[in-house]
């Protein structure tokens, strides 16, 4: 996690780094820092908490820079202080440098280092102060280079830097190695970061920087080395529109992003209905099992896919999350076809069983929302999804973006295996107009002081509801910090059931007709304890069951996940907004997860 960014250009560098760190907040929000050159020495200034501390305390300095690095921190390696937030530097400030990674052999390290005074409990410093004793202020490029390299492979782990050294006033390096790393290339400035939301503002030309590379970049130059030799990489025009990253009218990008729901479904269903599917369709073919993973909400959607391909297209399907599957040593062979899902594409531990996946040489795919992450390298085939940027920590669009992929992935299973298809595409296509915009019910609304301060929330489904369920619990203890649990409707009475009283507020879901009645009697039994029931349905007159209702759409009961998980999404938006909270930015967490 964390993000960084660097510039070298025009004399409002300090400006647009603040900018793209705002852009990149989503990485990490724990503390933030910039560093600089100031009169041929370079300083920093650091800020706990969110970008605009950084940004206030910068204000009263006015500073007219032309090469800025800067860092957002989500913190790994000591607690959510100054001292350890980015940049660090070695002993003499004549290295400045911002890391994304961890530096697995840091402690071995920083043993070596004899007569040295750290200032934090960081990995990152340790780096830092390696580079300091190696590289000398008399240094020249070449040398400097070599030195780089030389520390370089000391190391063990994951990072991202970028560096400034004193006797370079012009350029910034940088190194990769299993963290995100790509290079903004424009006329008279470039820019060194984690991603490409750091700089769309001003240039879409991008290039991917790959694991080994290293090297810097100058207002009118880039390197690129790998292994101690110069090499050079595509320069790619992205698609991505800034505006995305606009908050717009809303009052949070959870809003925007929650109201960008049919749009997600719509553009992910055009360009899905024109990529070639030929490769899969032989591997559906001849697959001899089929494996899903994923994390939080993308492993959600793939349960998901998992429910509808067993039960309507009676295809088996193992599914773990990506922390579990990775340790499992799954039965994955060169016959298997492994799904692997991530809206980031970045998140290490579904990164982990890609690697496993491929050492077993499976078929592996990956659905993701960002062409240029690392997923979409390491897989066969890829499924892209169309949400848009998604900058809220908490996932609505691109959940909605996966379900839709992951549709299609089913309509092309069935296709393949000539199955009878459970909806067609333009089904699918429908969904798109009813999710639009954001919906807010009033009745919702009207609740949320009933039991927004309950200790304890329950969300309770049978079939698909159970695994909405899980979503909608994973949504709003994510936001508003409630604690949420969800459980199967069958399972209360194993053990749950005693959680619930008189004070329980349960959000119950039945959109499977099939499961209706089972579900109702738990629905029963929870409010033979007192417990008040609000129950999501299409299916009205069941109306009378709930304590409140909130009316679903009626569509096709395998496509009711669609319509189903936006009030939920709402719900946790809402309950949030009530509570003061920011639901962007929840405590503890941060968008991309690139640490196992
Ligand atoms: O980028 P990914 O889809 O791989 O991320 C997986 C999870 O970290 C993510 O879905 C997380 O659970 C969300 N914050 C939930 O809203």
């Amino acid at each position: 996690m964390c993000g960084i960014v660097g510039y070298v250009g025009g004399d409002n560098a300090l400006d647009i780094v603040l900018n793209g760190l705002k852009n990149l907040e989503y990485r990490g929000y724990d503390s933030s820092g910039v560093a600089y050159f100031n009169k041929n020495n370079l300083v920093f200034k650091k800020s706990v908490g969110e970008i605009k501390n950084l940004q206030q305390k910068l204000e009263k300095t006015n500073l007219k820079k032309t090469v800025v690095l800067g860092h957002t921190r989500w913190a790994t390696h000591g607690e959510n202080n100054l001292k350890n937030a980015h940049p660090h530097c070695d002993k003499n400030k004549e290295v400045m440098l911002v890391h994304n990674g961890i530096i697995e052999n840091y402690i071995k390290l920083k043993n070596e280092l004899k007569n040295v005074n750290f200032l934090s409990q960081t990995d990152t410093e340790v780096v830092a102060q390696i580079l300091g004793r190696e590289i000398s202020f008399f240094d020249d490029k070449k040398v400097v280079l070599n030195k780089f390299l030389k520390v370089l492979k000391k190391l063990k782990g994951s990072y991202a830097f970028a560096v400034l050294f004193k006797q370079f006033d012009d350029k910034i390096f940088f190194a990769k190695q299993k963290s995100p790393l790509i290079i903004g290339v424009g006329q008279n400035f470039n820019f060194v970061a984690s991603d490409i939301s750091a700089f769309l503002k001003h240039t879409k030309k991008v290039i991917n920087l790959e694991d080994g590379d290293y090297g810097y970049i100058s207002k009118k130059e880039i390197k690129i080395f790998n292994n101690g030799k110069e090499i050079s990489r595509k320069t790619a025009i992205v698609a991505d529109n800034f505006d995305e990253i606009n908050i717009g009218k809303h009052s949070s990008f959870m809003e925007k992003e929650i109201s960008e729901g049919g749009y997600a479904i719509k553009n992910t269903l055009l360009h899905l209905k024109n990529l070639d599917f030929s490769k899969l369709k032989k591997v559906i073919k001849g697959c001899d099992k089929i494996f899903v993973t994923a994390c939080g909400t993308a492993l959600h959607a793939g349960m998901i896919f998992k429910y509808i391909l067993e039960t309507k297209c009676k295809i088996d399907v193992i599914l773990d999350c990506a922390s579990e599957f990775r340790y499992k040593n799954f039965l994955v062979t060169k016959k298997s076809l492994c799904i692997f899902i991530s809206q980031s594409g970045e998140t290490a531990d579904t990164l982990s069983c890609v690697l496993y996946a491929k050492k077993k040489k499976a078929f592996c795919v990956a659905i993701t929302n960002v062409l240029s992450s690392r997923i979409t390298k390491m897989v066969d085939f890829v499924v892209p999804t169309f949400a848009g940027i998604e900058v809220s920590v908490a996932s609505t669009k691109a959940y909605l973006a996966q379900l839709c992929a992951l549709y299609y992935l089913i309509y092309v299973f069935c296709d393949v295996l000539k199955l009878k298809k459970p909806f067609s595409v333009e089904d699918i296509f429908a969904l798109s107009k009813i999710l639009n915009n954001f919906c807010q019910d009033k009745n919702l609304l009207k609740i949320i002081p009933n039991f927004i301060n309950n200790k304890s929330l329950f969300f309770v489904g049978r079939g698909q509801d159970y695994l909405l369920a899980l979503e909608g619990a994973l949504k709003l203890k994510e936001i508003s910090y409630i604690h949420c649990e969800a459980f199967a409707g069958g399972e209360l009475k194993h053990g749950s059931l005693s959680l619930i009283d008189e004070k329980s507020y349960v959000f119950s879901l039945i959109t499977q007709k099939k499961l209706a009645d089972k579900m109702l009697s738990n629905i029963v039994e929870m409010k033979s304890r007192g417990a008040k029931i609000i129950l999501f349905s299409q299916f009205k007159n069941l109306k009378d069951n709930a304590t409140y209702f909130i009316p679903l759409k009626k569509v096709k009961e395998s496509l009711m996940p669609f319509i189903a998980i936006k009030p939920l999404q709402e719900l946790a938006l809402l309950c949030t907004k009530q509570k003061g909270l920011n639901p962007d930015k929840p405590r503890n967490l941060a968008k991309s997860v690139t640490v196992e």
